[in-house]
C-alpha cells in the first residue's frame, strides 16, 4: 500500500500509541516471525572531526580518552565472536575520518575473505560516491547514515553548518550502488515539532529505506546541549510502530539509546515492529570511551552477559534470538527475490 505525508498523519494524530503497536507488531510477525536479529556492533574509532551539538563524542569534548583499533585486532575480535554465532558486524566510528579508506577497504576486504558466510555493515558518516564504490568493491554489504532530524535549519545548526541535502543525496547513492540501505532519526532534538516528526517518517518512506534506527535524544552533559530533557519515550515507541506499518518489509533496530533511556525500551519497541537488537561488541577497555550519551548500558558487560541477558528480555516478551544472516525482506523485494 502506498503512503502519502497526509495518511502518515492521519495515523500519527488520530490512533492511540496500543493500537499502532499491535498492527505493528501483527505485521512485523507475519514478515520476519518472532525471531530478532542480532548484530555485533564493533565502536572501532571513537575519532571524530565533526562537532555535533548533541553528540558525546564531539572533537571538541577533550574528556574521552581517544582510541582506534587496529585491523589485527579487529579481525581477532570478529573471529572470537563469529564463535559465538554472530553473522553481522556494524563497524562504527566518528565522522570524516582520521582513518585513510583504504584500510577500511583493506579491513573489509579481509574479512569477507576469511569468512563467506557474513555481513558487514559500515557506520562512519560522509562519503563521496567515488569512495562508496570503493567499499561497495572491498565487500562492504550495508551502510547505515541516520539523517538526524529531516528540517534543513535544523540540521545545519547541529551539524555546524553541514547541508542536509547532501546527507540525503548520499543515501540516494547507497541506494543506486545497491547498498543495503540505512538511517534513521533522534526523536526529541531541540526544535523538533510535530510536523517534523512526519517529515521524518515521511523522508524514511521515500527513501525505501531497508533499514531504520531511531531512538530518543538523550542529552550529554559534555555537550552544548546537555541541559534539554528529554522528550516521552512513547513518542519513539509510537514511531517505531508507524514505520513498521509504512515500512512492513525494512529491518528495525530496538537502538540502545531505548535501552538506555527506560530499562525496558528496547523491548517495548520489539513489541511494536523492531525485529533487530545491536549488542555492543566492542571490548571493554575502549566502550567506555564511546560515550554517545550518558548511562549507555552494558559498558561493563561481557558478549556472553549480553547474550544471557537479551535471551531473558525476548523470553519475557515471545521473541527469540536468530543468527541468521538477516537481509532486509526490503532490499531482497527491491533487487531480485519475492515480488
Ligand atoms: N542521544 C541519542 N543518540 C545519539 N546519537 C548521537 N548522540 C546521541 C545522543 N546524545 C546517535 C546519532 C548518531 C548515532 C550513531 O547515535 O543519531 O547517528
Ligand atoms: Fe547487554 Fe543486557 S543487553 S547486559
Amino acid at each position: 500500500m502506498a503512503y502519502s505525508i497526509n495518511d502518515i498523519r492521519d495515523l500519527y494524530f488520530n490512533c492511540d500509541l496500543s493500537y499502532l503497536s499491535n498492527s505493528a507488531n501483527k505485521i512485523c510477525e507475519k514478515n520476519y516471525g518472532n525471531k530478532i536479529f542480532l548484530r555485533g556492533l564493533l565502536e572501532f574509532s571513537n575519532e571524530c572531526k565533526m562537532n555535533c551539538l548533541y553528540c558525546g563524542i564531539r572533537n571538541d569534548n577533550k574528556k574521552l580518552k581517544r582510541y582506534k583499533i587496529g585491523n589485527e585486532e579487529i579481525i581477532s575480535i570478529i573471529d572470537k565472536i563469529y564463535k559465538k554465532g554472530f553473522k553481522t558486524f556494524v563497524l562504527q566510528c566518528g565522522e570524516f575520518l582520521t582513518i585513510k579508506l583504504k584500510e577500511i577497504c583493506d579491513l573489509v576486504y579481509k574479512i569477507k575473505n576469511r569468512y563467506n558466510d557474513i555481513a558487514i555493515t559500515l557506520s562512519c558518516g560522509y562519503f563521496s560516491k567515488k569512495e562508496l564504490k570503493l567499499l561497495k568493491n572491498s565487500g562492504v554489504d550495508r551502510y547505515l547514515l541516520r539523517f538526524e532530524i529531516a528540517d534543513e535549519k535544523i540540521y545545519s545548526y547541529l551539524k555546524n553548518g553541514l547541508k542536509l541535502k547532501d546527507r540525503i543525496e548520499m543515501l540516494y547513492n547507497l541506494k543506486e550502488l545497491e547498498f543495503e540501505t540505512g538511517s534513521g532519526f533522534m526523536v526529541g532534538l531541540p526544535g523538533e515539532t510535530d510536523e517534523i516528526l512526519m517529515k521524518n517518517l515521511e523522508l524514511c518512506y521515500n527513501l525505501n529505506l531497508d533499514m531504520i534506527g531511531i531512538g530518543p535524544f538523550i542529552p550529554n552533559p559534555d555537550t552544548p546541549l546537555g541541559h534539554l530533557k528529554p522528550k516521552p519515550f512513547e513518542t519513539t515507541i509510537k514511531l517505531t510502530a508507524l514505520l513498521r506499518i509504512i515500512l512492513p518489509y525494512s529491518n528495525i533496530p530496538a537502538t540502545t539509546a531505548s535501552g538506555t533511556i527506560i530499562p525496558d525500551g528496547r523491548e517495548q519497541l520489539l513489541k511494536s515492529g523492531a525485529n533487530v537488537l545491536m549488542p555492543n561488541i566492542t571490548p571493554e577497555k575502549y566502550k567506555a570511551n564511546y560515550l554517545l550519551y550518558p548511562n549507555k548500558i552494558c559498558l561493563t558487560d561481557t558478549i556472553d552477559d549480553c547474550l544471557k541477558c537479551l535471551n531473558l528480555r525476548l523470553n519475557q516478551i515471545g521473541k527469540t534470538i536468530t543468527f541468521d544472516i538477516g537481509t532486509s525482506l526490503n532490499y531482497k523485494k527491491e533487487k531480485y527475490i519475492c515480488h
